[in-house]
């Protein structure tokens, strides 16, 4: 058994940041005084339409399936419901190749649809977080239409032109071509468009403040129908260098630095704070947070006036293949904490869209271990400082879809294209379809497991991606009925989050950083304190804490008894529990 001492000013011998000073817990008084705001106490569910419900039979979800399960959101005790695009769309990057942003994806419904889940929402106390995609649009948008009909059109400038007489413009890499160019060739004009994502997602340029002019019309359209925030897609991108100097070799490895956060995204983003954002109580988060802390920082400090919140992807990052180490997480989540308890606020998320299932990444998802790994993450990702961003499904445990086999198997443009270049590339094909397997987004994205019944209650039809066949085991209809099951489990970690203001605004001091199992940590704020204690490994293990005799009251414990002396605690597989100061 491992003797590990709870050390007060542990923090400070791990980090780079551990600058960072030892604050006092701030007592109610200055309590009074934290900046409180209804997006840092949100619990944010992300619903990616195609996959939560299905009510035409086409094998996609719509609006009105989301519509038909709004009580079932309400009761997971989630505040926000952030939406993948549905805006129209050829659906080349499914919706993240927007056609036209006023208008809903036939697949999805009418406008009509989307005003009657609004106002759904609403009167549930939910609310709504759009998608905004604008680095990029579609091909089939009609300014790039016009755009690409002549070189002389009004709307040349909305997109980046490089003239084929100048020559090949200089290489730069594209997440998801096939042949990995983000220059494409347009015989109409004799000129190449620039495409970080596919081809028929051209980028659209920022320095025109036509363009900015449209997206911040767009978003004021959106906030006057009553939407109650902004997710800016891949917006680090936005801002380019246009010279388009030639990058050095290997740049694409760490193209952030050379494609992202360039001069003109902090002017950008005080315009849009100053025509949109400050004029409505809404959320912005933008995807990416920068190379850096500090700026991420910049993009958040509520003094500077641009967005709300860091949405960072380090914590995401981090499992591979052949595993991950528990000392890189327990580090990542504590800098980007320390990073940001005095000023800022960051997200905290395990998954998305983008991403394979939380639960097959960083734990387990085999029997017997599926069910409580899956209740020990979302413990994490529901007592961290931060916004708690939920991915539909996770309440449940979903796991990856061992239906995703070959590569005829996968829909995703990124796993699809991708194995063409690294085809052509004569990469090692079976090392791609391991990281495939384990890794892809459509692991994330195979449909919402409602019930027992032929392909999960999700659709009558034909499902757009399959099922992930342990439906018949992990669904809502089952899970609910079970008082053990990962999603009541999750509800009692929303109902203990939204009563404890310690959990939300509380300082976050992480304990017993060598430990190489588990991750344990306090939040504190007054005289309200949690521990909150989480075995990331599947052998039992024990902790020994200075100070545990104070937190006697168990609140959340994903097994049904705890081992617990004054000083230690016996943890089994991934066991994770929160004890409270009484
Ligand atoms: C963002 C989205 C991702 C999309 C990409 C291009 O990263 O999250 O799903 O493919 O932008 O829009």
């Amino acid at each position: 058994m491992k003797k590990i001492l709870l050390l007060s000013l542990i923090s400070l011998t791990l980090y780079s940041c551990a600058e960072k000073k030892k604050e006092p817990i701030p007592t109610r008084e200055e309590e009074q005084s934290i900046d409180k705001k209804w997006w840092k106490e949100a619990i944010v569910y992300q619903i990616y339409p195609r996959s939560f419900q299905d009510t035409d039979g086409d094998g996609v979800g719509d609006l009105q399936g989301i519509i038909n399960r709004l009580d079932y959101v309400k009761d997971l005790g989630v505040t926000a419901v952030w939406l993948n695009p549905i805006y129209s769309s050829p659906n080349d990057d499914n919706g993240y190749d927007v056609s036209d942003y006023r208008n809903i994806m036939s697949d999805f419904g009418t406008m009509q649809d989307f005003d009657t889940m609004l106002s759904e929402m609403h009167a549930r106390d939910i609310k709504l977080v759009m998608d905004i995609v604008v680095n990029h649009s579609s091909d089939e948008h009609p300014w790039f239409k016009e755009s690409r009909s002549s070189r002389d059109n009004p709307y040349r400038d909305y997109y980046h032109w490089w003239p084929a007489e100048k020559g090949a413009p200089p290489y730069r890499y594209s997440l998801f071509d096939a042949e990995g160019n983000a220059w494409k060739y347009d015989e109409k004009t004799d000129a190449y468009y620039l495409h970080y994502f596919s081809q028929k997602q051209p980028d659209l340029n920022w320095e025109n403040p036509k363009v900015r002019q449209e997206v911040y019309d767009i978003m004021t359209f959106w906030a006057e129908k009553g939407v109650d925030g902004f997710r800016l897609d891949a917006f680090q991108f936005a801002a380019k260098d246009t010279t388009f100097p030639e990058f050095p070799e290997g740049f694409e490895k760490n193209f952030i630095q050379y494609y992202a956060m360039q001069d003109g995204l902090h002017e950008y983003l005080k315009e849009m704070n100053e025509q949109v954002l400050s004029k409505y109580d809404v959320m912005s988060v933008a995807e990416g947070a920068g190379r850096t802390l500090e700026e991420a920082h910049e993009l958040v400090d509520a003094d500077r006036k641009e967005i709300n919140m860091a949405y960072a992807f380090d914590g995401v990052d981090i499992p591979k293949v052949d595993g991950y180490k528990l000392s890189t997480f327990k580090e990542t989540f504590s800098k980007w904490d320390s990073a940001f308890a005095d000023k800022g606020w960051i997200s905290i998320f395990l998954s998305n869209h983008d991403q394979a299932r939380m639960v097959s990444r960083y734990a387990n998802d085999s029997l017997p271990y599926r069910a409580p790994s899956a209740k020990m993450l979302n413990t994490f990702i529901l007592t961290m400082r931060g916004t708690p961003y939920c991915y539909f499904g996770d309440e449940l445990g979903m796991t990856n879809n061992p239906k995703l086999q070959n590569i005829e198997d996968y829909q995703d443009i990124a796993a699809i294209n991708g194995y063409k270049k690294a085809k052509s590339q004569d990469e090692d094909m079976e090392a791609f379809m391991r990281n495939l397997r384990f890794g892809s987004r459509d692991h994330g994205r195979t449909p919402m497991q409602w019930d027992a019944s032929e392909n999960a209650g999700f659709t009558t039809g034909n499902p757009w991606l399959p099922l992930n066949p342990n439906y018949a085991e992990i669904n809502t209809q089952a899970e609910e009925a079970d008082e053990n099951s990962v999603l009541n489990h999750f509800k009692k970690l929303t109902a203990l989050r939204k009563n404890a203001d310690a959990l939300i605004y509380g300082d976050y001091e992480l304990l017993i950083p060598e430990h190489p199992q588990v991750y344990a940590y306090t939040r504190s704020l007054g005289d309200e304190q949690f521990l909150i204690v989480l075995n990331f490994s599947q052998e039992q293990t024990s902790v020994e804490l200075e100070g545990l005799s104070s937190f006697s009251e168990l609140k959340i414990n994903n097994y049904s008894n705890l081992k617990k002396t004054a000083k230690t605690l016996s943890l089994a597989p991934y066991q994770a529990v929160i004890l409270a100061k009484s």
